[in-house]
């Protein structure tokens, strides 16, 4: 069994943003839910114990917890690098310089668009825009290495060019152009976000493209959509294999997403230790390896590389978690994809929020 390389702590699910693709369950967890500051260090601690390398301390927005810089320490003093992910709207100086002061490593800020009207409209909130560009001068001037992570979909794609102009103005090493992935409150939104082939293909094309011109200077790392695929992402490394993340409530998860599948008990940081739920618990174990798949994965040569697809889309997708990942065209049911582009069209986005 490998060791979790990172821990991803979603210290909250309250955000001041409301995308309509948020990674975050559907049933968000309220902030009287969350973990105190002492059970986040002794998560950090025995993550550390366990092998991990970095944490990314994420959320909803991570800054809207009051103890934001004593979780940072924590962290780090647990020997952890830390990557704080970041929607950039609440941080000013004196926040960024106590988070440096307690040892924080990286930012990762994301970005909704280039445009401000449409970067207002796509996250929900007037006025982040500023902020964020505000955000990335605060981290360069630190002198904090700066990721940006832009998820995109059709509602932004012709925007790519300007995106990556953006990185390179703002002082960023890192641009990530993630295209959405259907699951919780993206698949809800689905028909809104969905990129057309032509969109999917210029965006490829501008993508090899810049990473030619500024090679050296800007990293663009970049996730495809399942959507227009032939075979499926090795989502999360394989489950229980790579990652290993922690839910605001406690919950420890093999996937940012997987409380999406029911019918799965997952262990409780409250109750049990890292090590036991990466090592023994049924969740972790579930879909580890190779030993659960059904045909085609089974008899298949690429089971080893993409570990079958992704248990949370092939459950959303089938209501079955051993299914093949309809991404693969081999699975049966891979014929629903090409459906749901057919019919995608730009209805109105159905806003993330609390109940
Ligand atoms: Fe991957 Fe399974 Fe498709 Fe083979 S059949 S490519 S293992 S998803
Ligand atoms: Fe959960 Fe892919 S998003 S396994």
């Amino acid at each position: 069994m490998n060791p979790p390389l990172a821990l991803l702590a979603e210290l909250t699910h309250r955000c001041p943003l409301r995308c309509p693709y948020c990674s975050n369950p559907v049933e968000l967890t309220r902030a009287s839910g969350e973990l105190t500051t002492e059970e986040w260090a002794r998560v950090f601690r025995e993550a550390a114990a366990l092998g991990c390398l970095q944490v990314h301390l994420s959320g909803g927005e991570p800054t809207v917890r009051r103890d934001i810089v004593e979780i940072t320490r924590a962290a780090h003093a647990a020997g952890l690098y830390t990557n704080l992910i970041t929607a950039g709207v609440l941080l000013d100086a004196a926040l960024m310089a106590r988070l440096v002061e307690a040892g924080l490593d990286h930012v990762q800020l994301s970005v909704q668009d280039t445009d401000p009207a449409g970067a207002e409209r796509i996250g929900g909130m007037k006025g982040a825009p500023a902020r964020k560009e505000q955000a990335a001068r605060l981290v360069t001037q630190a002198g904090l290495p700066l990721t940006l992570n832009a998820v995109v979909h059709r509602q932004n794609l012709h925007n790519l060019p300007l995106l990556i102009e953006t990185a390179l103005r703002w002082g960023a090493g890192r641009l990530e152009v993630a295209h959405v992935q259907y699951y919780g409150w993206a698949l809800m939104n689905r028909d809104a976000l969905l990129p057309t082939r032509e969109q999917l293909d210029e965006a490829t094309r501008i993508v090899d493209a810049a990473r030619v011109a500024h090679r050296g200077r800007l990293m663009i790392d970049y996730v495809v959509p399942d959507y227009h695929a032939a075979r499926p992402k090795s989502c999360m490394g394989g489950w229980g294999n790579r990652f290993l993340g922690v839910s605001p409530a406690g919950r420890v998860l093999p996937c940012h997403a997987a409380e999406s599948i029911t019918g799965l008990d997952f262990p409780n940081v409250r109750d049990t230790s890292l090590r036991a739920a990466w090592e023994d618990s049924d969740a972790f174990n579930r879909f580890r390896g190779t030993g659960w798949m059904p045909e085609p994965c089974r008899g298949c040569d690429r089971k080893e590389k993409d570990w079958g697809g992704c248990r949370c889309q092939a459950f959303a997708l089938t209501g079955d978690a051993t299914a093949t990942d309809p991404a693969c065209a081999l699975s049966p049911d891979h014929g629903m994809l090409a459906a749901a582009v057919a019919e995608a069209t730009s209805p109105d986005f159905r806003y993330r929020g609390f109940d």
